[in-house]
């Protein structure tokens, strides 16, 4: 099959030009102006963005957690990314505590095989690391999974202590693999929410209320620390706040390779979600939690000027009903997380873009290209170029539409409600490519099941 796409202006986080993309089966391999090719399909991207799929570095399908399961699965949460614009996620698979990260590995590809509609890959949680067990790290790197995440925070569940930390940390170091790190002191923090129960403290607002900036800014500070004396490059995942922001800066001031994530969630929503009536602020609870307002500018501040490396979504939903429920009593009960793996692509171009605070390009790199480059997929992903996997979204700047659970172009994802739920936003996917197949065509699902596991190379610091 060869597609033909015509008449568009290409994107990438570098270039900006009007040519025509030729694909032949997986990968695009002809870039000119006015191509003279036969073609099995055209498309005419006249008056639209060409742009390299969305990658998503930062989702939880199917994933246990706070007594339930996350809301999507692969099936429906690659779906709802692609019509969203993203065509590659990386998921986190969570190695069973006191067993085989292999066996974790071996979970999360039988709950992806065979039902995603994008590509995928797969960070691994690690819930512990004895001696005998760091071998593992060097199989799961052959295995194309480069990079693990460890907690400090969630005593009792994910939370491992500093020497665990330290042990995963080297030996990913040695193996030229990358450590990401959810960074807030879960111990401390555990403290503050007994303290607040015990006075009778238990709606949604308090789960913002007992986890303070500087405990967040206390785990970036320390797995830096970490990781600069273990030497290993380091990815704070979802960074929340200005006091966690000049961590990272101090760090990378020192030379440490430190890069941070934030989401659309820290860069749009803020603590008065948890004000709302009754129970419904448990719907924005996540953690780190949603902040003060002012911290926003700030965020998109380290955005503009790179000390925040890329913007993924965390997506892990729970429907209001029946799964934030469980918290009705106790917000400590409720199961963190929410959904919106479907709205980055559009929120960040409306936000970034259209809102003036970020370019064309660094919009396509916050999105794409630098996880891709972070992890091991670049240039196989995150751009468009001669060699690349045809993950290709054709983009129109100037569409508009209402973020809804009833609006059926912004909504496909298996959860109750939206965190953006009114929200207006300029700028709109609406055909997308990935590896070569038309999986979206205006805005029509057309491919469903035919995404694939990526192996991801190693993701030492000199590959950025
Ligand atoms: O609230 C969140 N973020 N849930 C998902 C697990 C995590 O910490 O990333
Ligand atoms: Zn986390
Ligand atoms: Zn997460």
């Amino acid at each position: 099959m060869s597609i033909l796409i015509k008449n568009g202006r290409i994107v990438t986080a570098v270039d900006d030009y009007m040519a025509d993309v030729f694909i032949e089966g997986e990968k695009i391999t002809l870039i000119g102006k006015d191509l003279k090719v036969q073609a099995d399909k055209v498309i005419d991207a006249a008056n639209r963005l060409v742009l390299p799929g969305g990658i998503d570095p930062h989702t939880h399908f199917d994933m246990p957690f706070g007594g339930t399961t996350s809301a999507d699965d692969f099936a429906s949460g690659t779906k709802a990314a692609a019509f969203g614009g993203t065509t590659t996620v990386i998921d986190f698979a969570i190695q069973p505590k006191g067993d085989s990260t292999m066996k974790g590995l071996d979970i999360w590809h039988d709950k992806a095989s065979g039902k995603a509609t994008i590509d995928y890959s797969f960070h691994m949680i690690i819930t512990d690391m004895p001696d005998e067990r760091l071998p593992e790290m060097r199989r799961l790197a052959d295995e194309g999974v480069t990079s693990y995440k460890l907690f400090m925070a969630y005593p009792g569940a994910l939370y491992v202590d500093d020497g665990t930390l330290y042990r995963a940390f080297r030996q990913a170091g040695e193996n030229g693999t990358r450590i990401c790190m959810h960074a807030e002191n879960g111990i401390v923090i555990d403290e503050i929410i007994k303290a607040a129960l015990k006075d009778g403290k238990t709606s949604p607002k308090y789960h913002a209320l007992t986890r303070p900036t500087r405990m967040e800014a206390e785990g970036v500070h320390r797995a830096i620390s970490i990781a600069e004396v273990a030497k290993v490059p380091l990815y704070i995942v979802h960074l929340s706040s200005s006091d966690a922001l000049e961590q990272v800066k101090i760090g990378r001031a020192r030379g440490v390779d430190v890069i941070a994530e934030t989401c659309p969630q820290y860069l749009f929503l803020d603590e008065s979600y948890y004000d709302r009536e009754g129970f419904e602020g448990a719907k924005w609870v996540m953690t780190p939690a949603l902040r003060e307002k002012w911290n926003q500018d700030v965020l998109w501040q380290g955005l503009k000027f790179r000390d925040l490396e890329t913007i993924a979504t965390d997506h892990c939903p729970f429907c209001f009903k029946d799964q934030k429920e469980l918290g009705k009593d106790s917000f400590a009960k409720i199961p963190n997380g929410a959904p919106g793996v479907e709205n980055r692509m559009s929120l960040v171009y409306n936000g970034g873009v259209v809102g003036g605070r970020i370019s064309l390009n660094r919009f396509v790199e916050l999105t794409s290209t630098a996880a891709a480059k972070a992890f091991g997929l670049f240039p196989k992903k995150g751009t468009i170029a001669v060699g690349s996997d045809a993950d290709i979204v054709i983009f129109d700047p100037n569409r508009k539409e209402t973020i809804s659970i009833n609006n059926p172009h912004t909504h496909h994802m298996k959860v109750d409600y939206s965190s953006y739920e009114g929200f207006q936003v300029q700028g709109f996917t609406e055909t997308v490519l990935s590896r070569g197949r038309v999986i979206i065509e205006k805005n029509e699902l057309k491919t469903e099941r035919g995404g694939q596991f990526i192996k991801r190379a190693l993701t030492g610091s000199l590959l950025r």
